[in-house]
């Protein structure tokens, strides 16, 4: 790890569900960024208001459902700095492409072809963007609480693309999208919103920013949570994760109590020696025709990505009437892009 991130937690599996309980708000209260960060960063989900929760899903709406001429010049030359420190094929290339419909300059750094490989700091390699002309950072770094350390040094705002184990939040936006368009709700949303709705989340959630990003989320809606796994990819501490949110081990249970299912792969990159027997797993955890049709044949099917077709979900599910996956992805391109109008423009459009 380089120097400046040194602060920055480093994936540390066993501490994390309790350290985000310990730092996560009830789910009613906002955390605003810090003095010196950038009013329109992102760097958690907690920061954002319910209102301001509206206010982004609106501008998506708004933007998706427009001709691109529309909103081809919104950006234009502004300069954007994609920090790619992991790899990322949806976040990347929605983020990018989100930035080249408004108009907007990217550059993409990854820590593969740049001087990161030389040992540069996060902080340095930010100051470089920054003294190059970026007007805003795109980051995802394996570190958890980078983003805050990149938006502190830089003062520019900062998106987080997905931190360690710690956050997703333009992800449980996307994810807030699909869900309330597949169920006919409203875009604009409070704390009643999901009132009635049941949402699992099965899987690795462990080592998943998306599972936390969404579980600090969708209870603020009145959305039930619950999170699915075994023992040793889900500890019972995630429950303190935000109020609204159960542990079920077995998953036919949880699917019958759902309207969606949420599922995530198991993230072997971040399994630092930890055993998973995949037969057993996929036994128990598998989302598949027989489980699907069974206990919740009505549920909305989603994954964030990367599949692994065959071990959580299976091609008929991934692929059915159900799955909003695709759909997932190209709300990615419509948030992605009312996250940069409000970084860069304070959200007019
Ligand atoms: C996830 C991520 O990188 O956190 N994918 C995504 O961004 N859509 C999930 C994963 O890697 O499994």
């Amino acid at each position: 790890m380089s120097p400046a991130t040194k602060s920055a937690s480093k994936s540390a599996p066993k501490s994390v569900p309790k350290k985000a309980a310990a730092q996560s708000p009830q789910p009613k209260a906002t955390t605003p960024p810090a003095d010196g960060i950038h009013p329109g960063s992102l760097l958690s989900i907690t920061q954002l208001s319910l209102e301001e929760v509206s206010n982004i899903l609106a501008l998506a709406e708004r933007l998706a459902g427009e001709p691109l001429s529309k909103h081809a010049t919104l950006l234009e030359n502004r300069k954007l700095a994609l920090l790619f420190y992991e790899s990322s094929t949806r976040t990347r290339t929605s983020f990018e492409l989100a930035a080249k419909s408004l108009g907007a300059m990217t550059t993409l750094v990854s820590d593969k072809s740049s001087s990161i490989e030389k040992g540069e700091s996060l902080k340095d390699t930010g100051l470089t963007l920054r003294a190059l002309g970026a007007e805003c950072i795109i980051l995802r770094h394996n570190a958890s609480g980078s983003p805050y350390l990149l938006a502190k040094h830089t003062g520019l705002p900062v998106l987080n693309a997905g931190d360690g184990m710690h956050e997703h939040p333009s992800q449980a936006l996307l994810d807030l999208r699909t869900i309330l368009s597949r169920l006919g709700k409203k875009q604009a949303v409070t704390e009643t919103t999901l009132d009635g709705i049941t949402v699992c989340i099965t899987g690795d959630i462990l080592h998943s920013r998306v599972a936390r990003s969404n579980a600090l989320l969708l209870p603020r809606l009145g959305a039930k949570v619950i999170l699915c796994g075994p023992q040793q990819l889900l500890p019972p501490e995630a429950v303190d994760l935000s109020p609204g949110i159960t542990l079920e081990r077995d998953f036919d249970k949880a699917l019958q109590q759902s309207q969606v299912a949420m599922m995530l792969r198991i993230q072997k990159e971040r399994l630092a020696g930890m055993q998973i027997d995949l037969a057993d797993y996929q036994k128990q955890y598998q989302l598949n025709e027989d489980r699907y049709f069974k206990h919740a044949p009505n549920a909305v099917v989603m994954h964030p990505g990367p599949m692994i077709r065959g071990l959580e979900i299976t091609a008929d599910i991934a692929d059915g009437p159900s799955s909003a996956i695709e759909e997932q992805v190209r709300n990615g391109l419509a948030i992605r892009m009312a996250l940069l109008a409000r970084a860069l423009n304070g959200g007019a459009a």
